[in-house]
């Protein structure tokens, strides 16, 4: 475990996040619907999460559905729904196997009955798990995070005015909470952009951004971008020694 001084140079993260993206790029180029891509993706998840625990990451963030991604063809949408009731289901066992415990991050109350159910129930059942939190951030946004969070701690604090708030006090509040901050970000699919993931919780994380597809994203990319992030030099905005 690190329990790093700020300045010291930290080689593995604790805390991953992906923005996993170009499934649909990935489908097209095989002149495939962007649904496959998208299968194609969930089912790589399961052995990224492995290899993240082989390296002793504490926490993996995955993007898997932004609050901007309701603008999508409702088809889109309902496939993407679908997967995640499927992962849910399928990925069960081998999550109680390996150690993984679940946390979804975003507002479900937005999805169909069903999935909040699956959701709460997946959660519940993996919660006494220690070999890595895997967080899947879907219908989230970094600034609905945010938001939250504030009002989340207006309610926690009936009586107290904001302006006695604090980062503490909101970083409490956001959906990551008791979580340590990202040290590594990263994005496939080539572009080189947050996309309103977690804006809060990157602010010194390690940014990779890589022109790999999603689907083509494995076990040797992570490696890569492990290998990357330990060459690099965090100084939170102080001086080297
Ligand atoms: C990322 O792949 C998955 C989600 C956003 C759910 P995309 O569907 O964005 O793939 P591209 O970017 O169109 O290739
Ligand atoms: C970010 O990818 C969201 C997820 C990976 C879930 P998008 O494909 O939605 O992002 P933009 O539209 O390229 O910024
Ligand atoms: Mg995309």
């Amino acid at each position: 475990m690190n329990s790093a001084l700020p300045h010291t140079p930290i080689h593995t993260p604790r805390h991953v996040a992906i923005i996993m993206d170009g499934n649909g790029r990935w489908a097209k180029q095989r002149h495939m619907p962007r649904t496959v891509g998208h299968a194609r993706g969930a089912a790589g998840v399961r052995a990224l999460v492995q290899a993240c625990v082989d390296h002793g990451v504490e926490y993996l963030t995955l993007f898997a559905f932004s609050t901007e991604n309701w603008g999508r063809p409702s088809d889109e949408v309902s496939t993407l729904m679908g997967l995640f009731i499927q992962y849910l289901e399928k990925e069960m066992k081998a999550m109680q196997a390996e150690g993984v415990r679940l946390r979804v991050l975003g507002d479900i109350s937005a999805f169909p009955v069903e999935l909040q159910e699956r959701i709460e129930a997946a959660q519940g059942a993996t919660v006494h798990n220690h070999a890595i939190t895997l967080n899947v951030a879907a219908n989230y946004g970094g600034r609905w995070d945010i938001v939250n969070a504030v009002k989340s701690w207006g309610h926690a604090n009936p009586g107290l005015s904001v302006q006695s708030m604090t980062e503490q006090d909101l970083t409490q509040h956001l959906s990551t909470s008791g979580m340590p901050e990202v040290d590594l970000l990263i994005r496939t699919g080539g572009e080189s952009r947050i996309s309103n993931f977690l804006l809060w919780q990157v602010a010194y994380a390690e940014l990779y951004f890589t022109d790999v597809l999603w689907p083509d994203f494995d076990e040797k990319q992570l490696d890569k971008a492990f290998t990357w992030f330990g060459s690099r030099q965090r100084r939170f905005g102080a001086v080297t020694a």
